[in-house]
This record gives C-alpha cells, structure tokens and sequence, in this order.
C-alpha cells in the first residue's frame, strides 16, 4: 500500500446549502447575483437544484461509500422573515440527515457558511447591534429541530475568509473596503463562535457533542527569506489573516487587530481542530500571491501539500485535539490532476504522527462557487448546471477507491495518481 488510513480515520465530502441548494432564496448572495457581481453571471437561485435533489444525491454519497458528511443549511430559507421561522423547511432539512443516518453517513452539520437573509443584511449584517441576539435566535432554532439527530457541529466557516473578502476586498456582499469593519466582523463572528459553542454544549447534555469552527489556514512564506522587510510583513500578515482569529476562537483570548466586542470570556471552544486547506500564499511586499514556477490550480493558486501538515501543527502545538481536515481539494475543470492533488495532500498528512481522524473533499459536486460562479469546479461529480444529470468524475471513482481500501493502494496509485501533472504557475 502507499498509504494505509489509520482504523478510525473516516473520508467525507463538504459542501454549503447557497452552493448547491438552489432556489429564489432571499439571501446576501441572492441578492449580490442581482445586483450583477457575480463573474460569470451564475444565478445561485440555479446551483444543483439539490434542495429538490437531495434524496438521489445523498444515493449517490452512499454509492461512492462516503462516511461522513459536511453540509450546510441555508439561514434564509429557514427564517425568511424575522423571527418567522419556516417549519417545512426544518422537516426538509431534517428529512435530509435523517436520510443520511440510514445510510450510515455520519453528519456534520454547519450552521453559518457565508450566506444569510438578505433583512439580516438589510439591517446591517453582523455589524448591527441586534446581530448577535438574532443570530442566537436562528441558532437555538436549529438546536431545536437538529440537535436529537446531529452530535458534530461547525459552528461558523471561515470568519476571515467572510470578514476580508466582504468588508475589505470589497469581492463578497455587502462589498465594504474598511480596515476597522473587517477585523470588527471578525471578533464579532469568534465571539458568535464561543457563544453558539456554549450553547450547543448547553442544549445537548445527554450525550457527547463535538463542535468547533472551520477555521480557513495558509501557509504564508516571505519571497526572499533572506528579507527582513518581507519577513516581517509575512508575519504580520500570517496574525492578521488567521493567528489572532485562533487565539479568539480557541481560548476566547483576544488581542489585536481584534477586539473582544461581547466580553466574553477566557475558556476552550473547540471540541476538536478544523483545518479548511487550500494553497500557500507567498509574501514579496505590497503584493502577494503565487510562487513563480510552482505547481498551481486553474485559479492560479500554488499547490502545496506540505502545508496541509504545517498548518494543523501549528494549531496542534497550541491545543493538542483531534484534527478534522474540514475542507481541502482544487479547482480543475479537466479533472487532470485531482486525484494527484488529493492523493499528495492525503499522504502529506500520514506522514505525520497527527491524529487526522476525518478529511472532508471540497467538494462532492461542482457548484454555484461564489463569486466565480459556475466556472470554478471543485467537485468529484460534474456539476450539469443546464440538465443537473449527475456523472461522477476519474477523481470521484479514484476517491471511492480510496475508501473501498481505506488506503491507496499500488495499483490504484497507477492507475489515477501516476499519470497526472499539475500546471505550472507563471515566472513573476
Ligand atoms: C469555502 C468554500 C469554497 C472553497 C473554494 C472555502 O474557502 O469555505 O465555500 O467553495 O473555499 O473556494
């Protein structure tokens, strides 16, 4: 074998409900596909119709032996209107995990993964002073239609992803560029963190829950290491982008550039580490981005597996917990080096004496991919956006292969991971 999975190690697919839910929902990203930002033009009212597809896609994960799912459900579809909460939605979405403890797939269920009602947004997102009564308000909601059927829980994906690309870059809803919004809606989602981890503990008493957030980790690199200036630019960026939204989340300890806005206070908040990894950033001053020449996806970003590990060591070395890979894969619209990518990130990870119990592929399906729309598939299964027929890629037979063995073997290594390249990233 050229790995062999540790007994207790289970393979996943991840996903959200805006991405491939569809449906004329009232969300922030309804509402930013009408107001013409998304790239391509996709309408996430399209995605993969799985809202009404749910039980022959869930047929499908079980047919490519998926063990455990992380999904999302979509805030504005269950409370469409201020504290009106649509009970025929919760079933739906009950229904779903319901369907997927019969087919022995175990849930892992996201409450927040960027999208919201657009009201909520209307009345100033996170920033306005009811957020986070009305945000524990869905969130107890939830608890009450799910908390019997679901035990593992992802409170929130991903704060700096949402606070940078929506109150900084300008690229998300409600397309902000401020400093002191961004680390604002920062500490306000790590304190929304502790407080819906609380609850969940306090609401389910009866039996072990786990729960944490997904926390989006890069491996930043200065250009030249030998440059001081770059070096110390990395490392503030490193603390800005992901190291003080750790120390928020994990301990309840903040420290600048956030703040501690609802004075809570110092604890453990996380039940195990959750680790989205996608790429390495390299750092050369004012710009940053790809690495010249290296291995990259078809967004350009650097392939690099060695910092799947690097990265969950550091958090280890903080707080010794079991480790949920909760989101890696790439975007590849040939499926020419997926099973590579997730093959050397698989490996990566068991080389190391880690206690990586679950990996999560971004993604089961290609979907509505934010901003990028329709034209940045991650998935394992070809999203037909136009006839939404279902056809399951080389990468998704490689990753049902994988589980079949619980491992790679020689010949499955041959057969899928051999042949594949990765392209290569423009000289700077
Ligand atoms: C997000 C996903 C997204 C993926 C690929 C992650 O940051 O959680 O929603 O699709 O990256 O861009």
């Amino acid at each position: 074998m050229k790995i062999t999975f540790k007994k207790d190690f289970m393979l996943g697919v991840a996903t959200a409900a805006t991405q491939i839910d569809g449906g004329e929902v009232n969300s922030n990203w309804n509402q930013w596909y009408h107001l013409g930002k998304i790239k391509d033009g996709a309408n996430p009212a399209i995605a993969n119709d799985h809202y009404q597809r749910v039980r022959d896609d869930l047929k499908l994960m079980h047919d490519l032996g998926i063990q455990t799912y992380r999904f999302g459900v979509e805030w504005a579809r269950l409370e469409p209107s201020p504290g009106q909460f649509d009970e025929t939605v919760f079933a739906h979405y009950r229904q779903e995990i319901q369907m997927m403890l019969d087919y022995g797939i175990k849930p892992l269920l996201t409450l927040y993964h960027f999208s919201h009602p657009q009201w909520f947004e209307d009345q100033g997102g996170f920033l306005s002073a009811a957020a986070p009564a009305v945000f524990m308000r869905y969130i107890d909601q939830c608890l009450l239609h799910f908390a019997d059927l679901v035990d593992e829980y992802i409170t929130i994906n991903e704060p700096n992803v949402y606070a940078l690309e929506g109150y900084f870059f300008k690229e998300w809803p409600p397309g902000h560029h401020s400093t002191r919004e961004c680390f604002k809606i920062m500490s306000i989602l790590a304190s929304l963190h502790i407080m819906t981890y609380q609850r969940i503990h306090d609401t389910i008493q009866d039996r072990p829950v786990r729960v944490s957030f997904a926390h989006h980790l890069r491996v930043f690199t200065p250009e030249k290491p030998r440059s001081l200036y770059q070096k110390h630019l990395t490392a503030i960026v490193q603390r800005a982008f992901q190291d003080a939204l750790t120390q928020a989340c994990f301990f309840g300890k903040f420290s600048l550039p956030l703040t501690n806005p609802l004075h809570l206070v110092r604890g453990i908040y996380v039940d195990f580490i959750a680790i989205n990894y996608y790429t390495r950033t390299t750092i050369s001053g004012l710009k940053d981005g790809t690495r010249a020449n290296s291995d990259c996806n078809d967004l350009g970003w650097e392939i690099y597996p060695q910092g799947i590990v690097d990265v969950a060591q550091q958090l280890y070395a903080l707080l010794p917990l079991d480790i949920y890979i909760t989101e890696n894969g790439t975007c590849d619209r040939q499926d020419t080096f997926r099973s590579r990518y997730i093959y050397e990130h698989l490996l990566a990870l068991f080389q190391s004496e880690l206690p990586i119990k679950r990996y999560y592929h971004w993604t089961f399906i290609d979907n509505f991919e934010w901003i990028e729309g329709e034209n940045a598939p991650f998935g394992l299964v070809i999203g037909d956006f136009k006839h939404q027929v279902r056809t399951v890629k080389q990468s998704g037979r490689f990753y049902k292969q994988l589980i079949i063995d619980h491992g790679v073997s020689e010949e499955t290594y041959r057969i899928y991971v051999e042949p594949q390249t990765y392209n290569r990233a423009a000289p700077r």
